[in-house]
């Protein structure tokens, strides 16, 4: 049983909340390895930073002689790795960010594993990736451990080229890895880029809500306290080499996803309700939007125990609450001069 990890990506979104849950639930000691991108705020972690279970490290993992150095100081026993360039329409604009951080770094953090763990497979690598990786969806149907790789964005692309690396250094080099991949996750402290997170801010404003296209496309949410324990249950109990889908079972349009955000803000905040989904505005579609994505969650439920427990009218009024809540997080973390996208509409 791993006694030191190393998460890395933990002052982003999933990260952090995956700090709390491990300092609530488990013995862990953690070492937190962040670069600090634009989406990635010590804000995030300020609950946790005098715990003495915590160490942080600035640092970048396509740096290999930083992540050689984090390894021989801190001699981590397993690496949940969530360290990612994570928003698609980000990737549209600049695609190699993502190939040297969610490809790039990868491979080197998998070297430097190798290296310090030198064959011990009581060592454990998780690699942290998404739904998108299996491409899009008609109508019907859901992806599965057994669907066919057809990633579509370069987001996409480079997650599914990272699992590839991931896989290859088990078969190689008998690293003892495990992957998810994940839905659409939502909650506290998400970047105010993604949808839920951008839908709350321009409620607030009294702003205009963008919707891509006509608002049909679907997406299969999870509350990100869920996935963090499903994160938690693969590590620590997840088969070698196993890959594991991850998912809400909550499939919703964006557009009956954010008409209910407008209805429990209008609750809320005291105001008519349904009289926010005016400040809707439907835009010219993202060029290749994937139209619908869902999990078939079997094999984790059947093999591991663990399903959603959240359901997403209780997770986005906690959502809902918390950012309205939490508004000198969002100031924080929107004051740096980082370009934030704003004015564009933003899903994952
Ligand atoms: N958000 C989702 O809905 C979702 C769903 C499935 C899978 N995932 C995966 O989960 C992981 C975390 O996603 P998130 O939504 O928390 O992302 P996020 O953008 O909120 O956080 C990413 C973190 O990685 C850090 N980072 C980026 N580049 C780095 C680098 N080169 N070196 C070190 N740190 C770096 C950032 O500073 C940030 O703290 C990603 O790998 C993503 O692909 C996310």
């Amino acid at each position: 049983m791993a006694s030191q990890l190393l998460i890395t990506g933990a002052a982003g979104f999933i990260g952090a909340n995956l700090v709390y849950r491990l300092l609530l639930m488990t013995d862990y000691s953690i070492v937190v390895l962040d670069a600090l991108t634009y989406s990635g705020h010590l804000e995030s972690l300020t609950s946790a930073m005098d715990n003495e279970r915590l160490e942080f490290v600035h640092a970048d993992i396509r740096d290999a002689g930083a992540v050689r150095s984090v390894f021989d100081r801190f001699q981590p026993d397993g690496v949940i790795h969530l360290a990612a360039e994570s928003h698609v329409d980000r990737s549209i604009e600049s695609p190699m960010e993502f190939v040297t951080t969610n490809v790039q770094g990868t491979a080197v953090l998998l070297s430097e594993a190798e290296r310090a763990w030198s064959g011990d497979t009581s060592k454990r690598f998780h690699h942290v990736s998404t739904d998108e990786v299996f491409g899009t969806l008609g109508p019907t149907g859901r992806f599965s451990e057994e669907t066919p790789y057809s990633p579509r964005s370069p987001y996409a692309a480079s997650k599914a080229s990272s699992d590839h690396f991931v896989r290859a250094w088990a078969e190689t080099y008998g690293l003892n890895v495990v992957i998810t991949n994940c839905t659409n996750n939502y909650g506290p402290y998400q970047f105010p880029e993604k949808l839920i997170p951008v839908v709350i801010d321009r409620l607030q404003r009294r702003e205009q809500i963008p919707i891509y296209g006509d608002g049909s496309n679907v997406r299969d949410w999870l509350y990100v306290e869920d996935h963090c324990d499903a994160l938690i249950e693969v590590f620590n109990r997840g088969a070698p080499g196993e890959t594991y889908c991850i998912g809400g079972e909550t499939e919703m349009s964006n557009l009956d996803l954010v008409e209910a955000l407008c209805d429990i803000y209008d609750e809320v905040s005291g105001r008519d309700v349904g009289s926010s989904r005016g400040l809707i505005d439907f835009v010219t579609d993202r060029p290749g939007h994937d139209f619908r994505y869902a999990m078939d969650i079997t094999k984790i439920r059947d093999d591991l125990g663990w399903s959603p427990s959240v359901d997403i009218f209780t997770g986005l009024r906690s959502t809902v609450g918390w950012y309205l809540g939490n508004q000198s997080w969002v100031d924080a973390v929107q004051s740096d001069e980082h370009d934030t996208f704003q004015g564009r509409w933003y899903t994952r």
